[in-house]
């Protein structure tokens, strides 16, 4: 198979991706979306959030209603808001015919509130854990992690976002007005059918998991968002079942990414494109002052070269081709609101890594695919094992039993392909991504790494809460259709 090895690397370099021309723009004649702004919950006073888990219709096209999941809404659930040091209490009713688990990603908060997978809502029932949140402030989200189901669970729309404030972060210049300046970004990609319902088959999937044709940001088809001529915040999240996204403007500016994952970076990173991949987040500043519009891209990967030549011209054919670059989202400058001009701080927060003798122990965590047609791009996804370590996902067998407060080194690696792994009830630190030093910009805290088949990837990381044998903690890749198949385990925490 093509690997996403070279490309990764290339492409965080710093190349110039595109010059403006090459993409097909505005996006044709209909009128565009506005871009939908989930609700935003502030649950950071202790007063519960209610959480209706439901069937729903949205309309991703015009004139078209398709049947979804969502959360008290029809696709896509509320922007649920904490605080460091305060209690979030969550009020799940899960009014679907099936059961659903929901997992809060990113958040350090004990196995028993995790959301895993043993903490399944049977349908009719409630379940209305309390989270204490001790973490800085973070954009985090939250989905079905529903045993063997979370994929087509997520795809139907059971996922929001969840941010985390502080005061430290609150203290700071940058833009917080939500859905004015501070926009909630989900990005998914979605395939239709002839009458315009979801096309979910895994089973079909090559061995990369689900794709869809479409991208959708919020559950809307390139859509605009009208913003203030000043800077503005994005807290994009990956949220699609299995595809890497090459994050990029069409005219190429420059972007400054403030946070990943687990927070703030230690300084705003420049750049001019990066790649996100399923589940991750990036917190980006986007300046606009010159009131000209921006067109976010979110390129996919089979589409870029493996080489730098490759990209642009790759491009250049492409927007020749049935695949017009099409921008994933709009930003119109509109000169009467307010705009945020304050430069951006120049220190953000300080990562302290550990020291080498803090290390206590390593694991390693080998993923493997094996089976279906083997190793080409076309490899039946259906007809593969899934496993970590050479077992698959078994809610009976505890996999590792890990010691909190200590620090430990992970090191992960696949006989195959890409995988964003996945570790529940932390945050940690990225030591080496692909046998090579992490980059600038993913050098703060995570809870996902991305490896590959030619080189391990390291982690150190240190567990602050319990997770016990009956609510245990998962590792997972986050191609949800390799977590469904198995490329899971489960960790207790003591
Ligand atoms: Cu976002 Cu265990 O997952
Ligand atoms: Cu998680
Ligand atoms: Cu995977």
């Amino acid at each position: 198979m093509t690997s996403f090895l070279s490309r990764r690397r290339f492409l965080t370099n710093g190349a110039a991706l595109l010059t403006a021309g090459y993409c097909r723009l505005p996006w044709p004649n209909i009128t565009p979306a506005r871009l939908p702004i989930p609700p935003l919950v502030d649950g950071s006073n202790g007063e519960p959030v209610n959480l209706q888990i439901r069937t729903g219709e949205w309309s991703f096209m015009p004139g078209i209603l398709t049947p979804t999941l969502g959360i008290n809404q029809n696709y896509l659930g509320p922007t649920i808001k904490t605080r460091q040091n305060s209690e979030l209490n969550l009020h799940y009713e899960n009014t679907l015919s099936e059961g659903v688990a929901i997992h809060g990603h990113g958040l350090h908060v004990p196995g028993a509130v995790d959301g895993g997978p043993q903490l399944e809502i049977a349908p009719g029932n409630r379940w209305q854990p309390s989270l204490s949140i001790v973490q800085p402030a973070a954009t985090c989200w939250y989905h079905s992690h529903t045993h063997n189901k979370t994929g087509h669970q997520v795809y139907h729309g059971l996922a929001g976002m969840m941010i985390v404030a502080d005061d430290d972060t609150d203290a700071m210049e940058l833009p917080r007005r939500y859905g004015i300046d501070d926009l909630p970004v989900i990005i998914q990609d979605r395939t239709f059918d002839t009458q315009g319902h979801l096309l979910y088959s895994p089973d079909e999937a090559g061995q990369d998991g689900w794709f869809g044709e479409t991208v959708v940001i919020n559950g809307a088809i390139a859509p605009v968002a009208e913003v203030p001529a000043g800077k503005v915040r994005l807290r994009l999240l990956n949220g699609a079942n299995a595809r890497f996204y090459i994050v990029a403007f069409a005219d190429n500016r420059t972007f400054y990414k403030i946070a990943g994952d687990g927070g703030m970076l230690a300084a705003p990173v420049p750049l001019t494109s990066m790649e996100m991949a399923p589940g991750e987040r990036c917190e980006i500043i986007v300046d606009l002052s010159d009131g000209h519009t921006a067109w976010l891209l979110t390129l996919f990967e089979d589409d870029v070269d493996d080489d730098g030549e490759g990209i642009i011209s790759s491009l250049q054919g492409w927007s020749g081709e049935s695949k017009a670059v099409t921008p994933s989202l709009t930003l119109k400058v509109n000169s009467t609101l307010a705009a945020h001009t304050a430069p951006l701080p120049d220190k953000l927060a300080t990562i302290i890594r550990p020291a080498s003798n803090e290390i206590i122990r390593t694991r390693d965590f080998f993923l493997e695919m094996e089976g279906g047609n083997g190793d080409s791009h076309g490899g039946n996804h259906a007809a593969m094992d899934m496993t970590i370590n050479g077992a698959v996902m078994n809610m009976n067998v505890i996999n590792e039993r890990v010691k909190s407060g200590v620090w430990e080194r992970w090191r992960i690696r696949s006989n195959l392909g890409a995988h964003p792994f996945h570790v529940h009830g932390c945050s940690f630190l990225i030591e080496q991504m692909e046998g090579a030093a992490a980059l600038l910009d993913q050098q703060g805290w995570k809870d996902i790494v991305v490896l590959d088949d030619d080189d391990w990837s390291e982690i150190v990381v240190r567990f602050e809460h319990p997770a016990s044998e009956r609510y245990p903690y998962m590792y997972h890749c986050h191609i949800l259709e390799h977590e469904d198949r198995g490329m899971m385990g489960q960790f207790t925490v003591s």
